[in-house]
């Protein structure tokens, strides 16, 4: 008897819902999610003491900023039910995580923005293990600046070889001596390299202290959750440190020589060793010490350094018949310091178009337009003296080509693209929708540094 369509798609949805990874192939996004929630997730208005002996009126998800680690297991469903308790409207966006658009967290795009008092529940699979993080994407500058960021761990379905493991959160705070929160964003700020904030922090915490084994390996997560601030990562003191992990995906591993340009947005998973108890390893942003590695006594775990992290289930892109599509990021032709109404000047554009954060249509307008299944190759030309940290949503790509430096090929979802830099990024446009393509400083993409692009 021959087999039936209908039967073949039932055979594939018994695979899929075994939850095997290999079976998490192009269709996993089109599952019918289990009705119910595993977490309640709360956004309110949450003062912490950032100054000493001073209140700042931050917002947050739970009772920290950053805020709750969500962790789940690569291939599982995340199911989180999301509260707005705050005074103004929010969307919860998963950077990083290859999604369906409905829970993309975008407003008008995605979903309505969720208003204070109600809540909306988000759930999807996640198909990658790596490091990632959440946070709203309205009203960006005020709403993360506020403390609405937190990290989402997506742990591998069998064990790595790591014993430890310390997830470190990278945010600057715009706040003054008394703690008030200053502007987040500046019209001359945004139109150079963003506005940045003036108190660093490690886990909420100004000059926090992770504590590490001594002598053990300790996979470190580190994640930049900042608005504008790229960190140039290195550490100072008696440790060996490799990285195993860019912006959420597995590399071949490598010492950690020399700085590391961590732009807004970015992750880097390193694995670290410390040499003998007592001491310390200052965590540094270039010169700047951001917080410390105070070393504990060993537990006897972990001596060993685990092998390469296993690689994500991400589509090759065929390079081969790729299309070639020119993204120019530039000045706007006529930069416009804030308009009567408006909520922010326009400053930046992407082949020629400007974001209007004010404008609701804006995604009904995308600058290309991808054939579903298809490898691009995005040249991305850096036509500005600033650095922009290029994220897209929905979809991972291949850096493999830059005319500034040399390029060992990884997949990520933020391209931190240097200053007049030309980079070629590719691509399988896998994933449906309407997606956002942003530079991540948020007071760049919140004065025109975003387009939509469309994958049908
Ligand atoms: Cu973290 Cu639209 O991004
Ligand atoms: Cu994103
Ligand atoms: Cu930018």
């Amino acid at each position: 008897m021959p087999i039936s369509r209908r039967q073949l798609m039932i055979v594939g949805a018994g695979l899929a819902g075994a939850g095997a990874i290999g079976a998490l192939g192009r269709q996993w996004w089109r599952e019918t999610p289990p009705a119910g929630f595993d977490h309640d997730l709360v956004a309110q208005p949450t003062p912490l003491e950032l100054v000493h002996g001073y209140q700042t009126p931050a917002w947050a998800y739970g009772a920290s900023a950053p805020g709750t680690e969500l962790r789940v297991r690569q291939g599982d469903w995340l199911r989180v039910r999301f509260h707005n308790r705050l005074p103004v409207s929010s969307t919860v966006h998963w950077h990083g995580i290859r999604l369906p658009l409905e829970m993309d967290g975008v407003p008008y795009v995605s979903q309505m923005p969720v208003l204070p008092g109600e809540y909306f529940d988000y759930r999807f699979r996640v198909p990658d293990a790596g490091s990632y993080w959440y946070h709203p994407h309205q009203s960006s500058a005020e709403q993360l600046g506020r403390g609405l960021v937190a990290p989402l761990i997506v742990e591998e379905r069998d064990p790595t070889g790591f014993v430890h493991e310390r997830t470190v959160s990278l945010k600057n705070w715009h706040v003054d001596e008394q703690g008030a929160f200053l502007p987040f964003s500046i019209p001359r700020e945004a139109a150079r390299n963003g506005t940045l904030g003036r108190l660093s922090s490690v886990n909420g915490v100004p000059l926090g202290v992770v504590e590490v084994p001594a002598g053990e390996v300790t996979r470190v997560r580190l994640l930049n959750l900042d608005n504008t601030a790229t960190y140039r990562i290195n550490l100072k003191g008696d440790a060996e440190a490799r990285i195993y992990a860019i912006d959420g995906n597995p590399v071949e591993p490598v010492p950690l020589l020399e700085d590391y340009w961590l732009g807004p947005g970015m992750r880097l998973c390193l694995a670290l060793r410390p040499g003998a108890e007592g001491g310390e390893i200052a965590l540094r942003d270039g010169p700047m010490r951001l917080g410390t590695f105070k070393v504990i006594a060993a537990t006897g775990g972990g001596q060993l350094w685990p092998p390469r992290l296993p690689r994500n289930p991400l589509p090759e892109p065929d390079l081969a018949n790729a299309e070639i599509v020119p993204f120019n990021f530039e000045w706007a032709a006529k930069p416009s310091l804030l308009a009567a109404q408006a909520s922010a000047p326009s400053l930046w554009q992407v082949n020629g178009q400007a974001w209007d954060i004010d404008d609701k249509t804006c995604a009904e307008r995308p600058i290309a337009r991808l054939r579903l299944g298809r490898t691009y190759i995005f040249e991305l030309r850096n036509l500005t003296q600033y650095q922009h940290p290029i994220h897209l949503h929905g979809m991972s790509f291949k850096v493999i080509a830059s005319n500034k430096r040399k390029i060992t090929p990884y997949f990520t979802d933020t391209f931190l693209l240097g200053r007049n830099e030309r980079a070629q990024v590719a691509l399988v446009a896998d994933n449906p929708g309407t997606w956002m393509f942003h530079c991540h400083v948020i007071d760049h993409m919140e004065t025109g540094l975003m387009a939509a692009i469309e994958v049908a």
